[in-house]
């Protein structure tokens, strides 16, 4: 149903400016060795989590492969090289929250385009994560994880709606809802979320795209803004001396030099090899474990076995999270493997609205049709509530870290001709990564890396 109009439309009528962001930094480091981790082999029991209704992670982990599979290149041989980084925990919370809001035809687009059964299963499932996988481990030595959410509202909005605050806080760890007069103060709303920006990404985006000029320019009314930090260490961390230049196949057939990381590994690992492409869990430091979290983070890396395979293998692994999690090694191998990563680090800034439309996501976006009548208290005053923008921005840093954890490196001796050769992982050619919680089994990250000079 189309809000009311009592006065005529003002002539900027764009009222909710959805700000998402997130940075993700992994200053990591890694290598592999015996770190029986079972999670995934107990798949089943554990991926199908005690957590959270599987039935929206998964409609998370489609969200997810969608964007992956929408993000990726079109064509084998494409000449973009562009790589692409996102949280989809960040979108899905972001328009959660929203959801949070919505009434209608808009709210039921937006449970089937985020794939839950209701608004309140929405912020359960939101109030769940972020509390117990998204928990901070930093104190108990594992990675840094830092969500939250921020919302300025303008005052001739009259403030948040009671119940949207009351979910905003509780499911989305809102840390800032405030009312300010955007027309009044468009610098110091600009600067409100700015420094917010700044300290919910630990100071690592300092820039987060909004001036007084877009509050002013656009008529803003709203703004909802989302971010996640998270840095960690690898479990067996890359040592520091053994990165070299070597050469990267980009889709185009060009080549370029990178640096790339290198170890090989002795002992159990997860590692499979499917359909085309081979998938290696590379595990996080998960720090002393506490009855509060049970936290597992993982990067997953997705190599094609063809230099330019990542369109088929990307359009394999989104047939859906069943097939997802199939592909996913469950079971530890015990054959040495090296494996040979190039650094790389991608800053990503997304305009996602327009991807969202063509992903069919398009009532939320509509001045005429959107519904979200639930955010704010006052509705009325001739001016729609759609949204007008959504920005995400990631930032994807990966090296080997190599100082603290290079003591737990084993390297056992082996006669020499007795073993075989190792297995060979190596990601010379464009690939795909996911980090992931195992124990939910939800996607944190996701990227594509198809030149890491870039
Ligand atoms: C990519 O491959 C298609 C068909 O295989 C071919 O028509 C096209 O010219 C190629 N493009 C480039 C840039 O090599
Ligand atoms: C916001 O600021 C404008 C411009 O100074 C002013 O006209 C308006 O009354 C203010 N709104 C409120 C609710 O104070
Ligand atoms: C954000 O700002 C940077 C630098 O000013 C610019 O390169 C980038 O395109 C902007 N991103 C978006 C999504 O507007």
């Amino acid at each position: 149903m189309a809000p009311r109009m009592t006065s005529p439309p003002s002539p900027s009528k764009k009222l909710v400016y959805l700000y998402l962001l997130l940075v993700f930094p992994i200053a990591a480091t890694l290598i592999y060795v015996p770190k029986l981790n079972a999670a995934v082999q107990a798949r089943g029991t554990d991926l199908r989590p005690t957590l959270h209704p599987a039935e929206i992670r998964d409609g998370q982990t489609a969200l997810a492969l969608r964007l992956a599979k929408h993000l990726a290149p079109a064509s084998s041989n494409s000449t973009n090289n562009g790589n692409v980084a996102f949280s989809p925990v960040s979108i899905h919370g972001a328009l959660s929250l929203v959801a949070a809001g919505a009434r209608g035809a808009t709210l039921d687009q937006l449970l089937a385009f985020l794939g839950a059964p209701s608004a309140a299963g929405l912020a359960d499932f939101g109030r769940r994560i972020i509390h117990r996988v998204l928990a901070d481990r930093a104190a108990s030595g594992g990675p840094t994880v830092l969500f939250s959410s921020g919302i300025w509202v303008d005052v001739s909005r009259g403030g948040l709606n009671k119940a949207f605050r009351d979910v905003a806080v509780q499911s989305y760890k809102s840390s800032v809802t405030r009312t300010m007069n955007f027309t009044d103060q468009p610098g110091q709303v600009a600067e409100a979320i700015n420094s917010w920006v700044r300290i919910a990404t630990n100071n690592l985006i300092i820039d987060s795209n909004i001036t007084a000029n877009d509050i002013r320019a656009a008529g803003t009314d709203l703004l909802l803004a989302n971010a996640v930090y998270f840095k960690a260490k690898w479990a067996n961390p890359f040592q520091a001396y053994h990165t070299q230049p070597d050469t990267f196949h980009r889709l185009d057939g060009t080549r370029v030099q990178a640096q790339f990381m290198s170890h090989t590994m002795y002992g159990l690992h997860y590692a499979s090899s499917v359909d085309g492409f081979k998938v290696l869990k590379l595990p996080y430091n998960h720090g002393r474990d506490d009855a509060a979290s049970h936290a597992r983070y993982s990067m997953y890396l997705f190599l094609p076995d063809q230099r330019q395979g990542m369109t088929n293998m990307v359009g394999a692994i989104a047939a859906g999270p069943d097939y997802l999690y199939t592909a996913l090694p469950k079971t530890a191998v015990h054959e040495a493997i090296t494996v040979r990563l190039p650094k790389f680090q991608i800053r990503f800034d997304w305009d996602l609205d327009s991807d969202l439309r063509l992903l069919g996501l398009s009532l939320p976006f509509s001045p005429e049709s959107a519904d979200l009548q639930g955010i704010c208290d006052k509705n009325h005053h001739g001016r729609p509530t759609f949204l007008h923008k959504l920005l995400h921005k990631a930032v994807v840093k990966v090296d080997e870290d190599g100082t603290e954890a290079a003591a737990a490196v084993t390297m056992p001796s082996f006669s020499s001709g007795m073993q075989p050769p190792p297995i060979q992982f190596v990601a010379d050619h464009p690939f795909t990564f996911f980090i992931m919680e195992e124990r939910s089994g939800l996607i944190v990250f996701a990227g594509h890396v198809l030149d890491p000079t870039n």
